[in-house]
């Protein structure tokens, strides 16, 4: 079947239309002309696979990772970095009108990233014992894609993986462990389960253990290790903290899903009193830290789950939100519709749980003031989305 990408969808495919159907293309430039081979077929979509491109698209380019294509990691290599930052900026719209019923998007502008290649400070690789491989997850399936070198990874956690990769042939890795977590601090790598090594002391001196690191970021520190959640994109955090806060100061801030407080240290030197909520025992315990650590004595955190803390509060200036990429549940967004803060920013790694959310938001007496992205995950679909709303 030969088709022509329209543009490029949620989820980072291509759309195309053929013979009837609606068909999404794996690894597609806008404008591409490709034949394709359908893969499966889901109700009136078909899921296809490029075939032979006929007729490239101004936008694609060669994909410099030799492993492009079937590790499920990067899925828009093929596209020019300016075309994956206005695909980025479709696809954020796109949800906002499709599922937020979102009418006037405010003017939508995205960061772009400082380094397209080599940013990654956080990483999760896939650990086949049985094989021997390490690496991603192939797209689509549960098999480990052996990946020596990766074109996203910053170089602290190259090393890192090829230090793991060594130890994959002499055997040394742990049988039981599934993947490997590791964050890259100023200091040093954090990596779990920590590797011990064939002697005491080897451990200790490759550095693969779950040592707590630091990150400075803006004046402030932050300490972390591979345990607890932390954005895998450094270079772009001030920019994403300005985002979030922006000018925002007052009495009472209120944060929900905080981690290790990358948000709470900035809103607990504007806000009178600041109270952030993690249901991660270890992401609370770096909070309470890293906030101790800056001298920060109005701020507490709560290590609860948010839905379950948000019954029967008081009504804070501000509230943030991070939550994970399946966004807020039902009875969060009911219970912040409840304690109805003046203002909430929402800060979102996913654009369809965020525009699924806003509109509930929005019915219930929100107007959105202002939203933007920041292109924390270049060569990939993914992006961060900052949406910021107040009470009509
Ligand atoms: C996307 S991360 C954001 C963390 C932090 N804002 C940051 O940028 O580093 C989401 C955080 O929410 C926490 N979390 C997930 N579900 C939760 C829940 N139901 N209640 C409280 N915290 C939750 C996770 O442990 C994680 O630390």
């Amino acid at each position: 079947m030969e088709l022509t990408i329209e543009r490029i969808l949620p989820g980072g495919l291509g759309l195309a239309h053929a013979d009837g159907r609606t068909v999404m293309v794996a690894l597609a430039a806008p404008g591409d002309r490709v034949r394709v081979s359908i893969d499966r077929v889901k109700g009136n979509v078909a899921f296809a696979l490029i075939q032979e491109i006929i007729t490239p698209s101004p936008q694609r380019v060669e994909p410099p990772c030799q492993y492009f294509g079937r590790c499920g990691g990067c899925d828009f290599q093929q596209l020019n970095y300016q075309a994956q930052l206005e695909a980025k900026v479709d696809i954020i719209k796109d949800c906002l009108h499709r599922i937020g019923r979102i009418e006037n998007v405010p003017g939508l502008q995205i960061t772009s990233a400082p380094n397209p290649w080599h940013y990654r400070t956080r990483a999760q690789w896939q650990y086949d014992s049985i094989r021997r491989r390490l690496g991603y997850f192939e797209a689509g399936s549960r098999h480990v894609c052996d990946v020596a070198e990766c074109a996203v990874l910053a170089p602290e956690l190259q090393q890192t993986l090829s230090e793991l990769r060594a130890r994959t042939s002499d055997g040394s890795l742990p049988e039981e462990a599934r993947d490997f977590r590791a964050v890259a601090g100023d200091d040093g790598v954090s990596i779990a389960p920590p590797v011990r090594g064939s002697s005491p002391t080897v451990g200790e001196g490759s550095g693969l253990t779950a040592r707590d690191v630091t990150r400075n970021i803006r004046d402030e520190t932050y300490r972390l290790n591979a345990e607890s959640f932390f954005q895998a994109n450094d270079d772009l955090l001030p920019q994403l903290i300005d985002a979030a806060i922006g000018e925002a100061h007052g009495e009472t801030a209120v944060e929900l899903y905080c981690g290790v407080g990358l948000f709470t240290v900035p809103l607990a030197r504007r806000f009178v009193r600041v109270i952030g909520i993690e249901s991660d025992a270890a992401a609370t315990r770096f909070a309470r830290a890293n906030l101790a650590n800056a001298n920060l004595k109005n701020a507490q955190v709560i290590n609860q789950d948010v839905g379950a803390w948000l019954e029967k509060k008081s009504s804070p200036d501000f509230l943030l939100l991070d939550p994970p990429r399946t966004g807020a549940e039902s009875h969060v967004i009911r219970g912040i519709l409840n304690l109805k803060p003046k203002r909430i920013s929402y800060v979102s790694c996913d654009p369809a749980t965020l525009a699924r959310d806003l509109r509930k938001l929005i019915a219930g007496g929100y107007t959105l003031e202002s939203i933007l992205a920041l292109d924390m995950f270049p060569q990939t679909h993914h992006v961060e989305t900052v949406a910021r709303l107040a009470t009509v």
